[in-house]
Parts: C-alpha cells; sequence; structure tokens
C-alpha cells in the first residue's frame, strides 16, 4: 500500500515539475517577437496551478518516503518519523529546500498573474526557478549510489536528463493548448506557424539530451546488455524506451508530414489548414500521454533496485 502511493506520488510530482519547467522554458525560445497577451496570461494561470501541483505531490511523496523508510503506513502522519527524516537524512534536507523553493515561485506566479501586462522580464526568474526545481530531483534516487567522480558525472548526467524532459515533454503541454486554440478557433495564425518549427528545433536538441544522458544513466544502473534483457528493471527500462520510441515516432511525423501540410493548406484552402492542425493536435497529445506513460515507468524504476549486479 506505500509503495503503490509513493509511487503515485512519484509520479504525480514528476508529470507537475516537468510540466512547470515546460511552462516557464516556453517564452524563451517559441515566439519571434513578444509573447501574444492572450497566451501570456493562460500560461501564467496554468503556472500558478502547476506549481501548487508541485508543492502538493512533493508533500505526497516526502510523506510516502517517510512511510516506506519507517515501514509503517502509520507514519504517513507520525510528527516524529518525518521530523526525523526530514532533519536527520539527505534526501530529507534536498527535499525541505525543494518545497521551500516550491512555495516561492507560487508567490511569485501569483504576483505575476496579478501584473497587468506580460512582464517578459520575468520570463527568465520563473525559468531558472523552475528549472532548479526540476534539476534538484537528480539529487535524490539511484544517483546517490555512486561516489567521487562517478557519482558527480551522474548527478550532472541525469539533471540534463530532467531538464531535457522538462524542456520537451513539460512544452508539450502549452502547445497541446495553443494548437487546442487554433482549431477552436479555426485560424492557424503566422504565429502557431512560427511556434511550431522553432519548438521542433528546441526538440532535437532535447531529444539529443535524452538519449546522451539516458545511456550514461544506463551505464551506472543496467551494467550489460544481459542485465538489461534479464532483470525485472530491465525489462521495465525496455518498456520506457519502446514507449519513447513512440514519441519519436509521432514527432517525426509531425516535423515532416503535418507540419509541411499544415504549411501547404493554409495557402490553398482555408479550413485545410485548420484540418491539418486538428490532426497535429492528436497527434501532440498523443505524444503528452505517451510521455506521462515514461514517467509513470520512472516512478516505479526510481523504487526498484537497479539491474547492475543482480
Ligand atoms: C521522453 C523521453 C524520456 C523522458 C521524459 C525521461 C524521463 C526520465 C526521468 C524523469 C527520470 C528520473 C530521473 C531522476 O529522478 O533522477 C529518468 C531516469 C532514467 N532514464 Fe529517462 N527519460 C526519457 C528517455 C530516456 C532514454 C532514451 C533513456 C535511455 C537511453 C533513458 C534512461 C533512463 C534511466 C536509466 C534512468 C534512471 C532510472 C532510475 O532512477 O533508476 N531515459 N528518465
Amino acid at each position: 500500500m506505500v509503495e503503490v502511493g509513493l509511487i503515485l506520488a512519484r509520479f504525480l510530482h514528476y508529470a507537475a515539475t516537468t510540466v512547470l519547467a515546460g511552462l516557464s522554458f516556453f517564452p524563451l525560445y517559441a515566439y519571434v517577437d513578444r509573447e501574444p497577451e492572450a497566451l501570456s496570461r493562460w500560461r501564467r494561470k496554468w503556472f500558478m496551478a502547476t506549481a501548487v501541483a508541485v508543492l502538493a505531490s512533493g508533500l505526497c511523496w516526502f510523506a510516502f518516503a517517510a512511510a516506506n523508510m519507517g515501514g509503517n503506513i502509520g507514519d504517513l502522519v507520525d510528527a516524529e518519523t518525518l521530523g526525523a527524516v526530514a532533519r536527520d537524512t539527505s534526501f530529507g534536507i534536498l527535499w525541505m529546500w525543494r518545497m521551500l523553493l516550491a512555495a516561492l515561485i507560487i508567490g511569485l506566479a501569483v504576483w505575476c498573474l496579478r501584473l497587468r501586462s506580460t512582464a517578459p522580464h520575468w520570463n527568465p526568474m520563473m525559468a531558472l526557478l523552475a528549472g532548479l526545481l526540476l534539476v534538484s530531483l537528480a539529487g535524490t534516487g539511484h544517483t546517490q549510489i555512486e561516489e567521487g567522480w562517478s557519482g558527480v558525472i551522474h548527478v550532472i548526467s541525469d539533471g540534463g536528463h530532467l531538464l531535457a524532459a522538462g524542456a520537451w515533454l513539460g512544452g508539450l503541454f502549452p502547445l497541446a493548448i495553443i494548437l487546442h486554440r487554433s482549431v477552436m478557433t479555426g485560424v492557424v495564425s503566422k504565429n502557431v506557424d512560427q511556434i511550431l518549427l522553432r519548438f521542433s528545433v528546441m526538440g532535437y536538441v532535447a531529444v539529443a539530451t535524452l538519449i546522451g544522458s539516458g545511456f550514461v544513466n544506463g551505464w551506472f544502473l543496467v551494467g550489460s546488455f544481459s542485465e538489461l534483457l534479464h532483470t525485472t528493471y530491465g525489462q521495465l527500462l525496455l518498456g520506457k524506451l519502446a514507449l519513447f520510441g513512440g514519441m519519436l515516432a509521432l514527432a517525426v511525423a509531425n516535423r515532416f508530414w503535418l507540419v509541411p501540410a499544415m504549411h501547404k493548406g493554409q495557402t490553398d484552402v482555408v479550413d485545410e489548414s485548420a484540418t491539418w492542425s486538428a490532426r497535429l493536435r492528436t497527434h501532440v497529445l498523443g505524444e503528452l500521454f505517451l510521455g506521462w506513460a515514461v514517467l509513470l515507468a520512472v516512478s516505479i524504476l526510481g523504487t526498484m533496485q537497479p539491474a547492475a549486479g543482480q
């Protein structure tokens, strides 16, 4: 029971923290000019709501981790156990700082939402704080197995892995909403065209980083091809890679089939581009759900004994 609760809390926290980072990185690369006021307003609303979800899921992860350490479901609400884990474990100390950072981000998000205009000068700060909250997850879990230089390399690589997951998977969330708005209005603005092309450039960098850092993670935690094939951990990781393959296939279809067709549709027949953007929206939602399935696999992997040395 505690284990299921821990996996669920981990999944919700991974999903919320990657979406928060994705929402905050988005205006830094997606727009040629200033972010349109309407888009900025709903992005700031979603940023605030997601920041609250990050804090709530983070506190749940902490409570279930403490109960898991204490070995008793009652520890979920036992002040002594929770206090001891927060004070006396490296996980607890890092987690308290992470929850403080999440609370600070909520405060800033509420403040930014009250601002009349887009306030683009706040975007880099929000991206920095949301990025820090995401990357700090590399300070817990299986990266803590190695010591010395191996440990440093594993933490840095895992940090890059998390940031790339935030940029690509987290970025799919605002992209899906922008496509949905253009389908609802039936107008595919020049802006959407540019956003799609700039998103795919960011996607190339994120996917390359995910694969590179994923191999480094795999090197430390899987160890050999035989352990990849013959351990439950290895088989679940293979499942994760299959989901990743599905995301890549959708992304390639979007970039080299749907986006060019939508672009061509804009010049030929008005409603044709709306049809293509509806297809693109479905594909992007498909990518997003496959990505969340990847996060569910990761939420389970992080609670298992790594394959290496089994
Ligand atoms: C959409 C693509 C991907 C996403 C969203 C993703 C996301 C993640 C996340 C969030 C973690 C947990 C990091 C932590 O908490 O420290 C992780 C761990 C990991 N990822 Fe990925 N990843 C992706 C692709 C890959 C690829 C392509 C590989 C292999 C080439 C890979 C291999 C790993 C490994 C081995 C771990 C360590 C799991 C553990 O803690 O035991 N990932 N991934």
